[in-house]
């Protein structure tokens, strides 16, 4: 009797032994598993429950440390990379992309085979087979080609088939999503992507853990497993970019008073799932200016006085949601009492979880305003007159005024009439106290059209502006490149000389009299510009136009 006992306990645990050996979804894929992940979670559109049997005859399962790791591949070990689209606003569809990564000179081909690249050089020189893996090949040699498809080996872990969509057997690797104690299994190339839609989701932090096998015959080897944390939350997730003309540093949250800011809200909403809701942007910006309601993603604001501000933006946005909690009322009827007609169920259905609700996003940022330099002009460009005769040298006179804070340092960039190629570059100290006027003096080298760009700043602020100038041929022979210290060494050898110098320089001044060509100040618009002084040539020539400008009389240092 003991001993039938004995063989019947035996025979149990050699029934059992199997059933407690199969591996589940949970036990492979996945240390984050919490118990209650299927009790807390729904159920996500076409996912399973990784309660799930995992077949591991045909998809082994290695731990972390295996051995077997190192020989997975050819040639070194695949990476794999996951990212995702998140934060996800609940309700918008989170997106996940695994990519392959294959050791040095490897890539997949059109055919979907890994194939060495072509002259890249690996440690140990070029390769004289052209195939990592020549899936072709092994496809052939088994029944995979077979019309019917229905072989064995077909199949996903959990034992259902392939799909059979147009080219699958070119792909030849078996991705597995895991998240929220649910799996997702797909056939791809070195490159998956699936996306969940949130709507049902809890909030907050979530592990998404993928792994991938490749072909290896009429089994599958695993190569890779990543994972990666992605977050569900119920605020719009709102980027503010702010921008101010002449700010010198974007980054520093310090802007300059006077200036418009130009706010900039950018909303992630990857999934577009914001596309056809209301958005409404409120701000306040601190300086005691009120609440500014637009729809507008950018605004600009101006502070007028200087010291720190706490601004704030609340977004707005009435998206789809569950719909508040059924009124006291009976509710609408049990679908068994329902008469026939699907479709009436469905459309009475859908129009009553149809319901809105307003979702918000912040954004809270400290600005400091200070003075800054807010304007640049060039008011006068002129000729300076040489001691010594140049032929091919002109030095030019700018005189420059501000508005603002008095700057502490001046540049010039020459550069080619596009303003795009530099030159040269110099720059200097500003020592003026009071008033913003300076002289500038710049030389050029050789007749034509130089770009002069200027641009002036201090701790906070830069302000540029842009001018082009023309600057004329000169020939060494002719009197007309003469200068006041020619003029006064052919003064000693005769009168004559003299006369016709003198009605030579007058003529010479009428052509070298300069007025900025153009003044702008700020970026914009600048090609623009650019175009319509090319145009304009000739009109800028024209002789004359000697600035009366008074501030010359006390004219300032020269830089
Ligand atoms: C380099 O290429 C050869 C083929 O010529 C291949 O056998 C070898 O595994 C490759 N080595 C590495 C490190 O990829
Ligand atoms: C790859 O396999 C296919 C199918 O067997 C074969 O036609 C092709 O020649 C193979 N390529 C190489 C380089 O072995
Ligand atoms: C193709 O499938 C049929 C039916 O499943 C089977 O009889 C046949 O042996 C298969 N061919 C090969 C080459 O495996
Ligand atoms: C959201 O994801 C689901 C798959 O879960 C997909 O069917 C749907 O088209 C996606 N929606 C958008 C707007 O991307
Ligand atoms: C979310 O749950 C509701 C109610 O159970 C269901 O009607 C809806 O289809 C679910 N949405 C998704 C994306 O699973
Ligand atoms: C701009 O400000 C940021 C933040 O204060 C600082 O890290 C960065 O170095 C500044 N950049 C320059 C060019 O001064
Ligand atoms: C949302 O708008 C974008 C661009 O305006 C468009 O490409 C996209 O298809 C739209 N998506 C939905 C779900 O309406
Ligand atoms: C936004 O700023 C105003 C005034 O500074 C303040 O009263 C309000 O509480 C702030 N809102 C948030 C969400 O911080
Ligand atoms: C938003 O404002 C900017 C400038 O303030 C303007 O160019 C743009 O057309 C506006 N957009 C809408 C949709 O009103
Ligand atoms: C700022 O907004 C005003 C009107 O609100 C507009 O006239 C001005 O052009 C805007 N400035 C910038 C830099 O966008
Ligand atoms: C504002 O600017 C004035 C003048 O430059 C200065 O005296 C004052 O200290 C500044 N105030 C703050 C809060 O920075
Ligand atoms: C000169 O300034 C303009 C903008 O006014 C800019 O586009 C250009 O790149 C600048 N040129 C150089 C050489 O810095």
């Amino acid at each position: 009797m003991e001993c039938l006992y004995w063989v019947l306990g035996c025979l149990l645990l050699a029934a059992r032994l199997p059933l407690d050996s199969a591996k589940r979804f949970h036990d492979v894929l996945g240390s984050e598993r919490h118990p209650a992940y299927r009790r807390e979670h729904s159920q996500l559109n076409g996912w399973s429950s990784d309660e799930n049997d995992w077949n591991e005859r045909l998809y082994p399962v290695w731990t972390r440390g295996d051995a077997r790791w190192k020989n997975s591949w050819k040639g070194g070990c695949v990476q794999a990379v996951l990212t995702s689209d998140s934060p996800a606003l609940v309700g918008s569809n989170v997106t996940f992309v695994v990519n392959l990564v294959f050791p040095r000179c490897q890539k997949e081909d059109a055919d979907g085979n890994i194939v060495y690249e072509k002259n890249c050089r690996n440690d140990s020189g070029l390769s004289p087979d052209p195939y990592v893996y020549n899936w072709t090949s092994w496809s052939e040699d088994s029944d995979w080609g077979n019309g019917t498809g229905q072989s064995q080996h077909n199949v996903f872990p959990d034992g259902k088939p392939f799909p059979h969509h147009h080219g699958w057997k070119r792909w030849n690797f078996v991705y597995v999503f895991h998240t929220l104690g649910q799996y997702f299994q797909k056939l791809g190339r070195c490159s998956a992507r699936v996306s969940i839609n949130t709507a049902n989701l809890t909030l907050g932090p979530q592990v998404m853990e993928v792994t991938v096998y490749r072909r290896h015959g009429r089994a599958y080897i695993p190569i890779a497993q990543v994972k990666d944390v992605y977050v569900i939350t119920d605020e719009i997730p709102v980027f503010v970019s702010m921008f101010q003309k002449n700010d010198r540093n974007s980054s520093d949250e310090t802007f300059l008073k006077d200036l418009p800011i130009v706010f900039d809200v950018l909303i992630h909403d990857p999934s577009h799932f914001l596309n056809e809701s209301a958005i409404y942007y409120k701000w306040n910006f601190g300086d005691n200016t009120g609440l500014f309601v637009s729809n507008n993603h950018t605004l600009n604001h101006t502070y007028v006085l200087n010291g720190t501000f706490n601004l704030n933006l609340t977004v707005q946005a009435a998206v789809p949601g569950p719909c508040p909690p059924p009124s006291p009322t009976p509710g609408r009827p049990t679908p068994s009492l329902v008469p026939a007609g699907d479709n009436t169920l469905e459309l009475s259905g859908i129009s009553e979880e149809d319901c809105q609700i307003n979702r918000y996003g912040y954004f809270e940022a400290t600005i400091t305003i200070v003075e800054g330099i807010l304007e640049i002009h060039i008011i006068k460009i002129s000729n300076v007159l040489m001691p010594v005769p140049q032929p091919d040298n002109s030095l030019m006179d700018f005189l420059v005024t501000c508005e603002g804070t008095i700057p502490t340092e001046v540049c010039t960039i020459i550069s080619d009439p596009t303003c795009q190629i530099t030159q040269n570059l110099v720059c200097s100290p500003v020592d003026v106290d009071e008033t913003c006027l300076l002289t500038v003096r710049r030389a050029f080298y050789g007749s034509g059209t130089y770009c002069v760009n200027f641009t002036l700043r201090d701790d906070a602020s830069l302000a540029l502006t842009s001018t082009l100038i023309s600057i004329p041929g000169k020939d060494p022979a002719s009197p007309l490149g003469m200068t006041n210290g020619a003029l006064i060494v052919i003064a000693a050898i005769g009168c004559l000389t003299i006369l016709v110098t003198v009605i030579a320089a007058l003529v010479y001044k009428k052509h070298k009299d300069y007025k900025p060509i153009e003044n702008r100040t700020g970026t914009e618009d600048k090609r623009k510009g650019l175009s319509a002084f090319l145009n304009h040539t000739k009109a800028v020539f024209l002789p004359g136009n000697q600035e009366k400008d008074p501030l010359l009389k006390d004219q300032p240092g020269i830089l």
